[in-house]
């Protein structure tokens, strides 16, 4: 498209474009790459690392509902040996940013997985991941915590100079404050949202459709939330933000990015068609020559009251 900018700074990140694929959804890069191509994409979140393996809860894990699907994986990673030694060398062979989320189940764990990764030159920034309801400890104990958020933010970015976001949950009843606390504690982004709590029943057995009984959901069905979450944080602070949740083509990243977010991440949409990400570029660019928009930067929280 003739000269329309397409390049985003969220929180110091610097990105091509403002499409960025969620974690968890296509792995290490490793399971999309050969279905599109990722050099297009402004960037990729891994999947969840934590400081060893995990093996994530027993299968059934994942189920479709309406308009979405329920999943509770569990945190499954290779840890972060693993993720250094094997993911980071096929990841750096793609022009795309690189950042990295974090799980675990402790402040101190958070730290020690972004000292470790802190010299990685592929990682342009760390997303913490303080919101998976699908674990015991960590996940949502924390991300439901005002003043556990905001200390892990703290000390993350005391071992790092490179953007910190802090991924967040929509199931807190308030999640602007939790935005608050974000920007105070010296965090440079937030992400939101991570999945809502969910679960789906066989009337047959009279079981649970998932092992873990809950899961969380994703897709369509929670993109009014998501873009009610983004808004609020929008109108209570100036933190930027990544939006996420039910995006499946550019008509939704637009109603996103107009809401507030200054980038936005796909998941759901990945396993249904793995070019989303590149045909919500070209519909944005689109967009933007139709509306006289030179920047899509300019879309970002257009809509004021
Ligand atoms: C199968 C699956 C696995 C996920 N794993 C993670 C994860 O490891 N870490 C994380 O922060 N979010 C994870 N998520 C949440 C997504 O990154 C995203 O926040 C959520 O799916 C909402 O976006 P969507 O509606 O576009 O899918 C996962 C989502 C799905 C569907």
């Amino acid at each position: 498209m003739n000269g329309i900018d397409l390049s985003v700074n969220v929180g110091g990140l610097k990105l091509k474009n403002p499409v960025l694929l969620a974690s968890g959804t296509v792995g290490y890069g490793n399971e999309i790459a050969e279905f599109t191509d990722l050099n297009k994409i402004g960037g990729i979140v891994t999947k969840s690392v934590s400081l060893k393996p995990r093996k994530g809860n027993p299968p059934q894990r994942i189920v479709e509902t309406p308009s979405g699907m329920l999943n509770a994986i569990g945190l499954a990673n290779v840890g972060i040996e693993k993720f250094i030694t094997e993911k980071i060398p096929f990841l750096k062979k793609y022009d795309t940013a690189l950042i990295c989320n974090i799980a675990a189940s402790t402040v101190e764990e958070y730290v020690e997985c972004v000292r470790i990764l802190k010299d990685e030159d592929a990682i342009k920034a760390f997303e913490i991941n303080v919101s998976c309801p699908n674990v015991k400890e960590g996940g949502l104990e924390f991300g439901n915590d005002l003043k556990a958020v905001g200390r892990i933010t703290e000390k993350v970015k005391s071992v790092t100079d490179k953007p910190v976001i802090i991924k967040l949950s929509p199931n807190v009843s308030k999640i602007s404050e939790f935005a608050k606390v974000v920007k105070q504690s010296g965090g440079d982004a937030v992400s939101a949202i991570n999945t809502l709590v969910g679960t789906s029943f066989d009337i047959n057995t009279r079981r649970p459709k998932i092992k873990n009984i809950t899961g969380g959901l994703s897709g369509p069905a929670i993109k009014p939330v998501a873009l009610a979450k983004v808004l609020e944080i929008k109108r209570n602070s100036d933190i930027p933000i990544i939006g996420i949740g039910g995006i499946m083509n550019w008509k939704d990243a637009v109603e996103m990015m107009i809401v507030g977010a200054s980038a936005f991440q796909i998941g759901t949409v990945n396993f249904i068609n793995p070019n989303a990400g590149l045909e919500i570029i070209s519909g944005l660019a689109e967009y933007c020559e139709k509306h006289n928009i030179k920047k899509i930067s300019e879309l970002t929280g257009s809509y004021q009251i």
